[in-house]
């Protein structure tokens, strides 16, 4: 059996993971980490600050964290420290707090770090990839949309197929909306909606003189994020220490 805890059980994905995982034959939810204390499915949620003695008396195997930037650089160190496999999927890092990550994770835990975890988005993402490889002269475009509550902007997923449409075409410079007198140049426009419940959008425009290429990508429930956790979970377990990635955990 994995024994799975998660930081941020009683948010929108911390709550769904858990039902996922307690209905796995081969995991068993532990409990998990909030801002304030609780129970989920029956077992503890503790407040944040009481992290380290949580892992400590209930020895997780994995630690799933889905909460916040800031929050999450904490709780992979705690994890880190306590030896236990990570699976992240929050969002909203700054290059310094990635630093910080990726130095508490080498040469001491396993882990996958992804922005999506969806297996679609992970397909998607190599689409894009295709598709920047070979219109690296079209104007390109990023447009996501996600529900009124969501923090960071651009989404996580966003931020990535940016790093893929300038690995493939060199084009560094991004442009956040447009206002004004504004000359088109050859940077990446990107646009962020916000409203009602959208669970993730994510389009990306090649466009040339009489002709369009767009690739979207629609997530409708949450599950399909938490689905591929799941797999994640099962791959990370009992791995060596080192950093992987979706494309390992997929095959892909
Ligand atoms: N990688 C993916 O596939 C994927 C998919 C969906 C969302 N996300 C990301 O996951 C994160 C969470 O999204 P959400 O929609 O569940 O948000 P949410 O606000 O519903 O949940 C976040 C939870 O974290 C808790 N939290 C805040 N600070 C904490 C701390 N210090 N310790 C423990 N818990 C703390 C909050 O109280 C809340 O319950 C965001 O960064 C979002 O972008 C990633």
């Amino acid at each position: 059996m994995i024994n799975v805890a998660i930081c941020g059980a009683l948010g929108r994905m911390g709550t769904t993971i858990a039902h996922l995982v307690s209905e796995a034959d081969d995991m068993t939810f532990v409990g998990g980490v909030d801002v304030k204390a609780g129970t989920l499915l029956g077992a503890p949620v503790v407040e944040s600050a009481d992290i380290r003695t949580f892992l400590r008396d209930v020895k997780p195997d994995v630690l799933i964290d889905f909460t916040i930037a800031h929050a999450a650089v904490e709780n992979i160190r705690a994890g880190a420290e306590a030896g236990v496999a990570l699976v992240v999927g929050t969002t909203g890092f700054s290059g310094e707090q990635r630093t910080i990550i990726d130095a508490a994770i080498e040469g001491s835990v396993p882990a996958i770090i992804s922005s999506n975890y969806s297996v679609g988005m992970n397909i998607f993402w190599k689409l894009v990839r295709e598709a920047a490889q070979r219109l690296g002269d079209y104007d390109t475009e990023v447009i996501e949309a996600h529900h009124r509550y969501k923090k960071d902007a651009p989404s996580g997923t966003a931020r990535t197929l940016l790093e893929i449409i300038t690995e493939e075409t060199g084009k560094t410079e991004y442009v956040y909306g447009r206002e004004g007198m504004t000359e088109r140049k050859d940077e990446i426009g990107v646009h962020v909606i916000r409203g009602g419940d959208i669970v993730g959008d994510h389009t990306v425009l090649f466009t040339a003189n009489n002709e369009t290429i767009e690739l979207s990508h629609r997530a409708y429930d949450r599950a399909v994020f938490a689905h591929g956790v799941i797999r994640a979970v099962r791959f990370v377990s009992g791995k060596p220490p080192g950093l992987y990635t979706m494309t390992d955990v997929l095959g892909l």
